[in-house]
């Protein structure tokens, strides 16, 4: 028997414990943008801690001034390339909890998912490489590379104090490694894993509209104040034009243009846009002209709104011109654009469009750059082995629009490649109501994983 044959029968034998290992995670509300949560965040990490303490690695915890970094290794393989994981074990908030069909923290299964906040992103990618390691250990063999294993508590929020971290001066030596590998994005589709080979980076902002210095009646004094709820409404809509635009001054001037050999690639990809649209149960898609849907989603830029706050809220009418307004909304950027670059660019705009009678505050929340990187290299050729013998067929290489802020810092710092390699899917609701991961495919990436380090420890 070979040593991989010896681990997918162990991996096999062990299913249900890796289920119960990933249940005991998402039991913990580990949501890192709310203070309240702050106990389960530090539950969360003890509780990585442990399992990768009991996959057979050494272990610590690295505390830092807000949620600690779980690190562990194996023993160091000479002459074998070194890879680190890196995954997050915060989840974003579950609201609208009303809108659950079972409670967020009580993970359950349902037509061979199971439904949790952070089932997909990020506890259920992330503990499938843990049990690839595991897997290792458990059929008695020695890891043929040096894993290490850096888990997060702050992905959710920006990753402050990982970057913060990394700015100390032992990070690069204890993180050494020649590709990071990275769970925390998704298939292409279902039954059509996929390599990303990029991803975007975002600029999050919140802006603050002041009017009077109290709310009004809107008969006594409306027609003689700016209204901030509308003067807001405007200002949002002046962002980006109808072709779908950015009107930030200079802000193309960075973006790197869409090689055409992509979107040949991505042409060839099958997308349907009206299976698309019914997933997502709009009626018609919208976006920059001149791409299609894939294009806009992986390599243009673009602007949302989060979060819209103003006025009366409660039931019934009430007559105010109200004090003040709100918006929380972000840039999704791409290489090579820079998230300061785009503060300073939306704080000019915000100069040049403030209308009379208001005063606008803008907060800087967090950010982090886009990311691309080569498709072609031999870590990716090791990737898809792994990956074509675990799910049963070779992945297709993809960009994505979401972000990973650390990813682009991680890689610059270490000088290492890095290995994206998404085990969900876009329908598992990230961030949404229902979150889920489908429990063949958390099997499947654990084997995958297992496989990583065989194929990797054969690149030399
Ligand atoms: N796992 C996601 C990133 C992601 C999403 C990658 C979809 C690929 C496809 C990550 O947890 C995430 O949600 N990141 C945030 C970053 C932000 C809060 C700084 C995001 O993309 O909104
Ligand atoms: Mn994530
Ligand atoms: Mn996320």
């Amino acid at each position: 028997m070979t040593v991989l044959q010896a681990i997918d029968r162990y991996l096999q034998q062990t299913q249900p414990k890796h289920l119960e290992q990933l249940k005991e995670l998402l039991r913990i509300p580990s949501v890192s943008a709310d203070p309240a949560y702050s106990d389960a965040v530090s539950k969360a990490a003890g509780c990585v801690l442990d399992t990768l303490a009991a996959a057979g690695l050494k272990t610590e915890l690295i505390e830092t001034d807000g949620p600690p970094l779980v690190y562990a290794e194996s023993p160091p393989v000479p002459g074998k390339p070194v890879a680190l994981v890196y995954g997050h074990y915060d989840v974003q908030p579950p609201d609208p909890l009303d809108l659950w069909t079972t409670p967020p923290f009580e993970p359950t299964e349902r037509d061979g998912n199971l439904f949790a906040r952070g089932a997909t992103d990020d506890k259920g990618q992330m503990l499938t490489h843990v049990n690839g390691v595991a897997a290792w250990q458990a059929a008695g063999q020695q890891l043929p590379v040096q894993v290490k294993f850096l888990i997060e508590g702050e992905e959710e929020v920006g990753s402050e104090q990982f970057e913060h971290y990394l700015a100390r001066p032992e990070a690069a030596e204890k993180l050494a490694a020649d590709v990071i590998v990275i769970s925390d994005s998704s298939q292409y589709a279902k039954g059509q894993p996929a390599i990303t080979y990029g991803l975007r980076g975002i600029a999050y902002f919140e802006v603050h509209f002041y009017g009077p210095k109290q709310d009004l009646h809107s008969g006594s004094f409306g027609g003689a104040v700016n209204n901030p709820a509308i003067a807001l409404a405007k200002f949002l809509a002046q962002i980006v034009d109808d072709r779908g635009r950015i009107q930030l001054p200079g802000f193309y001037d960075d973006v790197q243009t869409l090689e055409e050999s992509e979107r040949q690639m991505w042409a060839k990809l099958n997308f349907s846009e009206s299976t698309f649209s019914k997933q997502l149960g709009v009626e018609a898609l919208l976006g920059e002209e001149g791409y299609s849907t894939l294009e806009r989603r992986w390599a243009r830029p673009t602007f949302d709104v989060h979060g819209l706050w103003s006025g009366y809220q409660g039931e019934g009418g009430k007559t105010i011109i109200p004090a003040k307004a709100g918006a929380k909304l972000s840039f999704r950027l791409v290489p090579n654009q820079c998230p300061k670059k785009v503060a300073q660019q939306l704080r000019q705009f915000v100069a040049e469009h403030t209308p009379p009678g208001i005063r606008i505050e803008v907060v800087d929340l967090h950010g982090g750059p886009g990311v691309v990187v080569n498709p072609h290299s031999p870590y990716i050729a090791a990737a898809q082995q792994a990956i074509a013998s675990a799910f049963g067929k070779p992945a297709v290489l993809i960009r994505e629009g979401g972000s990973i802020p650390v990813v682009a810092n991680l890689v610059d710092k270490l000088g290492a490649d890095v290995l994206l390699l998404g085990w969900g899917l876009d329908d598992d609701g990230a961030h949404s109501p229902n979150e889920k991961f489908c429990i063949a495919d958390y099997f499947h990436g654990i084997r995958a994983s297992s496989h990583l380090w065989h194929e990797l420890s054969r690149m030399g």
